[in-house]
């Protein structure tokens, strides 16, 4: 543990992750499609030195999903433009292999990662939505188990493509006329069950070799595909218990593939509502929970698990037997939701409650907050965190006032390390594996 320093991401989701965050006095109503409003909380993350900041996505919605899905900006471009806007914090961006071809997405990234110097990005989802089926002239939505055999074919034939140029490839010298040298050019030539790429791609690979590869999901499926091909993992755990337990299966399966430890940082998500005082972080808690209708609720829950209405049971009765609902799109979060009913013995008011407005353990007094990521990076729990708060001040919060506490700890960094997101997150640059295989002779 000695000298390893925490991570930290922001979440931005413009009027908020929460179905009605958006009437927050203090929530911009446009803040989804407000570039200010972007700019000012990526620049408020790098004050606070953060390592990134985080755009989340998906690919269907329809009247019941919340707020924030119905308009809201593309990531690659939202982090195009904040590029521009910042300086040393890392930018990724949510992409989907369900619904996307390699080679546009590895140019794409290959581009951010550019345009940043070396700061980009991609978190890989497999889409947990069915309707995203019907926005891509599909006749089904692939289920679990297809699409992460997709994205693990993907995410290769990604690596291959940004791979396609060595880092001396490209001459460029006026005089002789020769702009780059072929020998050093390499095409992928790949046939697989689900993609036929041949490459090479037309871009060439930035100062962090490839854009930091992040993976969200954390089924067994999830786990593996970040064991074998992810540098990052965003994640979501309710106890330290239970981020301890996935902590040590992704680093030992990491191991397993060949790979360090070290080669892999987890990344939980955490709400934290913070207040000066307990009684003040209370008050906060309760102007965001108190905006939540329980029909609203209700909805939010019901996206889980495929949009399903749960209006039709009663609310304070157990909450109901629906089978296998929701293992084909958020299946390591329904799987949860369902366990903790059955366990605690929850109403349907209750676990929907909990869904729109969780209120977690990261609460509290700055030092109270900065105790709790203290123990959980501490114990083994997390490499660090990814921070998203319904309200901007949120952000604000945790930058002004547990930033500086952990920092005197000595957890977490005064200064940026590097000026790529590979170097601030500790992971190192991928050789080219053609370079590697001249080296090797
Ligand atoms: C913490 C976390 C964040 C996620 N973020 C996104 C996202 O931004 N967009 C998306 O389409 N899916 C997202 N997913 C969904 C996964 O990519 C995946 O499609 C779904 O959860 C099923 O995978 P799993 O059962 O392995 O978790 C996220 C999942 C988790 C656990």
């Amino acid at each position: 543990m000695a000298g390893k320093k925490l991570k930290l991401g922001a979440l931005i989701h413009g009027v908020g992750g929460n179905i009605s965050a958006w009437r927050h006095p203090e929530v911009p109503t446009d803040a989804s499609v407000n570039f200010d409003f972007y700019k000012s909380q990526a620049r408020k993350a790098e004050e606070g030195k953060f390592d990134l900041v985080f755009i989340a996505d998906g690919l269907y919605i329809n009247e019941k999903s919340i707020p924030h899905f119905l308009n809201r900006f593309e990531p690659l471009t939202i982090l195009s433009a904040l590029a521009a806007a910042t300086e040393k914090i890392g930018l990724v961006g949510t992409l989907s292999t369900s619904y996307a071809e390699p080679f546009t997405v590895a140019r794409q990234f290959g581009s951010l990662d550019h345009i940043s110097g070396g700061r980009g990005g991609w978190n890989v989802v497999t889409s947990p939505l069915e309707g995203s089926a019907l926005n891509y002239g599909r006749e089904k939505h692939p289920s679990h188990d297809e699409r992460y055999e997709i994205a693990e074919e993907f995410l290769q034939v990604a690596r291959g493509l940004w791979d396609s140029w060595e880092d001396d490839a490209f001459v460029r010298n006026k005089e002789s006329g020769v702009f780059f040298d072929p020998a050093k050019l390499h095409t992928l030539n790949h046939k697989g069950k689900h993609f036929s790429v041949q490459g090479p791609l037309n871009i060439a690979r930035s100062k962090q070799g490839h854009p930091v590869v992040f993976q969200a999901g954390s089924s067994e499926s999830g786990k593996s595909l970040a064991a074998k091909g992810a540098d990052a993992v965003f994640t979501g755990h309710e106890t330290l218990e239970e981020a301890k337990a996935f902590y040590r299966d992704v680093k030992r399966r990491t191991v397993e593939q060949g790979r360090s430890a070290d080669d892999i940082v987890i990344l939980p998500g955490i709400g934290p509502i913070i207040g000066r005082t307990e009684a003040e972080a209370e008050r906060k808690y309760e102007e965001i929970a108190g905006l939540v209708s329980i029909e609203n609720a209700l909805n939010y829950l019901g996206r889980f698990f495929e949009h399903f209405d749960f209006s039709q049971f009663p609310l304070d009765e157990p909450f109901p037997d629906i089978g296998d609902l929701g293992s084909n799109s958020f299946r390591s979060g329904t799987d949860k939701i369902k366990k903790q009913a059955k366990e605690k013995g929850l109403t349907l008011r209750q676990v929907a409650l909990q869904a729109a407005t969780p209120r977690g353990e990261f609460f509290g007094t700055p030092e109270q907050v900065a105790d709790r990521i203290q123990l959980w990076f501490e114990e083994g729990g997390a490499d660090g965190f990814i921070i998203h708060s319904n309200i901007p001040s949120g952000l604000t919060d945790f930058v002004e006032l547990v930033v500086p506490i952990l920092q005197e700890r000595g957890i977490y960094r005064t200064e940026y390390e590097a000026d790529t997101l590979r170097g601030n997150l500790g992971l190192p640059i991928p050789a080219n594996r053609h370079t590697l295989e001249n080296v090797r002779g």
